[in-house]
């Protein structure tokens, strides 16, 4: 599977209005905002990739945050996240950009977000590392990055990973799938998704290669308890903050 057709389930206009929704009814969840007002100050120029509808842009925005630039990959998700910008009439800049091939200099930004698991939505252990150096290469050096993502080793998940090893071992994993820890499956609403459950120790690795020193580590159940629309919306996740050394 390669990066657009991952893609494919974020075109759909249900998927994108999920997202759009999820602006108001949910915003910024409370980790967020306690991470986000600890590491940058609201005159930072700070990179939002994965936008989506642009819940996260839109959430510091009203913070007082006025130099985030919100992008996706997903020319559907940057039309909503424009959409909903102006309907507000805020002044958050929305672009299409791929994390993996970023438009910008070296040294541009100040500081750099990729929420609610979309880097761990790009197929490939390469390409996610690209989107690492991308990243890195961005920012300046001292910048803060924060992303989430989905965790191998979470509670309760033990089993299911027992035995998706046993057909790896067997050569009878999904086929469409390329790293373990990749799933592709059919969700409740049947469309199709991708999703990579990262183990917290390759992901360190590729941090550190990329340019990155982790600093913290955590699943959002250890930082805050989310109201239950943040539950709803997403179940844990583990958050990485990560500085550009
Ligand atoms: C789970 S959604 C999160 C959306 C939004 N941040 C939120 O929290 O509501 C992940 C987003 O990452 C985007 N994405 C996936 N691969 C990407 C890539 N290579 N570059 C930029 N964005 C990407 C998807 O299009 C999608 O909008």
């Amino acid at each position: 599977m390669d990066i657009s057709e991952a893609q494919t389930y974020f075109q759909q206009a249900t998927v994108v209005d999920h997202y759009a929704r999820a602006v108001s009814r949910v915003g910024l969840w409370k980790s967020e905002e306690l991470i986000f007002k600890r590491l940058f100050q609201p005159e930072q120029s700070i990179l939002e990739l994965g936008c989506g509808a642009g819940r996260i842009g839109i959430g510091m925005w009203e913070l007082g945050y006025q130099r985030v630039l919100a992008t996706d990959y997903c020319k559907e998700m940057v039309a909503e996240a424009r959409r909903i910008n102006q309907a507000l009439e805020y002044g958050v800049p929305v672009q299409q950009a791929d994390a993996t091939n970023l438009q910008f200099e070296d040294g541009e930004f100040d500081g750099a977000i990729f929420g609610f698991n979309g880097l761990m939505q790009i197929p490939g252990r390469d390409n996610r590392f690209q989107a690492m150096q991308e990243i890195n290469r961005v920012l300046k050096p001292g910048s803060w990055f924060v992303f989430t993502g989905h965790d191998r080793n979470r509670h309760g998940r033990k089993s299911f990973w027992k035995e998706e090893r046993k057909l790896w071992m067997k050569g009878q994993q999904n086929p469409m799938i390329q790293d373990f820890g990749d799933l592709y499956y059919e969700n409740d609403d049947g469309y199709w998704m991708f999703i990579h459950a990262a183990d917290s120790k390759e992901v360190t690795a590729d941090l550190e290669e990329a340019g990155f020193r982790v600093d913290v580590s955590a699943l959002r159940s250890e930082i805050c308890l989310e109201p239950p629309e943040v539950r709803d919306f997403s179940d844990d996740t583990r958050f990485w903050v990560v500085q550009k050394v």
